[in-house]
């Protein structure tokens, strides 16, 4: 096994050093090896790819389609993509210009923000917030400014945003995040409305990371492109609503001026997505209406069996609309700890959630629990914790 000479030590003293790597990792891997422990703490769907969906990667391959795409993506795929936003959204965007097909979502948001972001740059991020965001402004030496959300119920009001941009009026994006990980709740058109109307009158521009845009279940998802088109970039993928994560592919919509940056970035890092991946993607987009639809009956029947039982047992959890995680507040006797309670939970009740502050300010103080798991483990994990609960309440 090598190890590094010596001498070749400050190699390492390379700005991705000083940046922590995720939290949410961090605390998995502390928790992983507790014996028969039911993990709420996954963010991506227990369910399979749609079988239509299989047969496309597989068709891909034995059509040979083993060269490298268009960079930007097949043009299947972009075009799939375009009627997408066309169909959902009442969007326009020109496949040949105007979209990329990305390596999931996270390199849509990778490639954007090395593009995009300069150092000194000032970016907008309410918070709690998506843990990947915090790195990549911190690398790319950004000042990230945050908008605390929590004493609003995790949204951004219109006023909390008048009131930044008041005292930031030289900040150059905003990343939004709805349905939001980690607390599941979604933005009414109404307010995205609102948001938009002050965005309009400030030279930003919003990076509107949708991924979770297909799994809402009180309300249909509003992009706020359709009020801002000309400042507004759309992260989005099939990850989450064809439970497709493992296949790697998203995409980014927006401006021509913005879109041809990127893509020169998507292109040094990945060159293109793999063509089995976009030929699966694109029949998601295509036929694939219906497979949301149904996980989403699946995703709502659990939210409402977990966010009920969580209040029952005195854990304060909003009710979210969207994605498939609850956002509960932590017992009062463990403070801010959301750590400390997570490590008890997993070790004693042997349940895992991911402690709220990995989530950025305004986390501190809540677990994350995603419900991305069976019925019959959701069921398991609900009797563990009121089970942990009452036993705590009876040693007082
Ligand atoms: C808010 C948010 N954005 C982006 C991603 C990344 O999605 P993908 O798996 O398509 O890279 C995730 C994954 O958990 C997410 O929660």
């Amino acid at each position: 096994m090598p190890h590094l000479a010596s001498d070749l030590n400050s190699i390492t003293h390379v700005p991705i050093a000083k940046i922590p790597a995720s939290g949410i990792r961090a605390f998995a891997d502390k928790i992983a090896d507790i014996p028969d422990l039911i993990k709420l703490t996954l963010g991506e769907p227990d369910l399979n790819t749609p079988d239509h969906v299989k047969q496309a990667a597989i068709q891909s391959i034995q059509n040979n389609e083993s060269h490298y795409s268009a960079q930007k993506g097949t043009p299947k795929l972009r075009q799939a993509i375009s009627d997408y936003l066309k169909r959902k959204q009442n969007l326009n965007y020109q496949p040949d210009q105007e979209i990329i097909a990305t390596v999931g979502a996270t390199e849509a948001l990778t490639a954007t923000m090395l593009a995009l972001f300069q150092p000194g740059d000032q970016i907008i991020v309410p918070t709690p917030a998506y843990a990947l965001y915090f790195p990549l402004i911190k690398f790319t030496k950004a000042e990230l400014i945050t908008i605390n959300t929590a004493k609003s119920n995790f949204i951004l009001t219109p006023l909390a945003l008048s009131k930044t941009l008041a005292k930031y009026p030289h900040a150059k994006a905003i990343i939004l995040n709805y349905p939001t990980n980690p607390t599941g709740r979604e933005y009414t058109s109404e307010v995205l409305a609102q948001l938009a109307t002050i965005i309009k009158k400030h030279q930003i521009y919003i990076i509107s990371d949708e991924i979770y845009s297909e799994l809402t279940y009180d309300c249909a998802h509003v992009s706020i492109a359709q009020y801002l088109p000309e400042q507004t970039l759309i992260i989005n993928g099939v990850s989450k609503s064809h439970a497709m994560t493992g296949y790697r592919i998203g995409y980014i919509a927006g401006p021509e001026e913005l879109i041809s940056l990127i893509a020169k970035m998507h292109a040094f890092m990945v060159t293109a997505p793999s063509n089995p991946a976009q030929a699966a993607a694109a029949e998601a987009l295509i036929n694939g209406d219906q497979d949301p639809a149904q996980s989403r009956q699946i995703y709502q029947k659990r939210r409402d069996y977990i966010v009920k039982s969580l209040n029952k047992m005195g854990l304060k959890t909003i009710t979210s609309e969207g994605a498939f995680y609850v956002f509960s507040k932590i017992p009062a006797e463990y403070g801010k700890n959301d750590e400390a309670f997570a490590l008890d939970l997993a070790h004693k009740a042997k349940v895992g959630g991911t402690p709220g502050s990995a989530f950025g300010e305004g986390g501190e103080g809540y677990i994350r629990f995603s419900y991305a798991a069976s019925e019959a483990n959701l069921h398991t994990a609900m009797t563990r914790i009121k089970n942990f609960l009452l036993k705590k309440d009876e040693k007082k």
